[in-house]
């Protein structure tokens, strides 16, 4: 069960209840012991994630250096808790036990690029810098020729 939770996920992004269903439904298991698992392990999600996902470590050398207080001020900023995604669908926000990147502690991952010794502010800018590149992003879709026009 637990390898089709982990395909389903990866394929969808998220585990919506259907899916849920048809995999109880596949392997002859009640739905309740398939919804138990699912929610027990804290590697599923429920929800749709966002566009981007933060990911914040918390490991001892990142938490000394002061991953909390950027921890504090996303949470603030984006109004989402860790394991939540902005209600724009934006961003999700995730904290992480150690990426193995001690020495650049404190450590921000935003979706697979690593930033190292970060502080709130560097973390602020990033985000921002994400947020410009998708409205500009969407902007010179908008102004691009229409395939076909003239
Ligand atoms: S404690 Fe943060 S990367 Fe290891």
């Amino acid at each position: 069960m637990i390898p089709m939770l982990q395909r389903t996920q990866k394929v969808l992004g998220f585990l919506p209840p259907k899916a849920l269903i048809f995999i109880a439904e596949f392997i002859g298991m009640p739905q309740a012991k398939v919804f138990g698992a699912a929610t027990f392990y804290a590697q599923f999600r429920f929800d749709p994630p966002g566009r981007h996902t933060i990911k914040i470590c918390r490991g001892t050398a990142c938490h000394v250096r002061g991953s909390d207080r950027i921890q504090e001020d996303i949470q603030t900023r984006l109004k989402v808790k860790a394991g939540e995604t902005t209600s724009d669908r934006c961003f999700s926000l995730e904290t992480v036990a150690c990426f193995g990147s001690c020495a650049l502690a404190p450590v921000v991952v935003l979706d697979e690029s690593v930033h190292g010794r970060m502080t709130p502010f560097k973390t602020r800018k990033v985000l921002q810098r994400t947020v410009e590149k998708e409205e500009g992003a969407s902007a010179k879709k908008e102004n691009s020729p229409k395939p076909g026009g003239s």
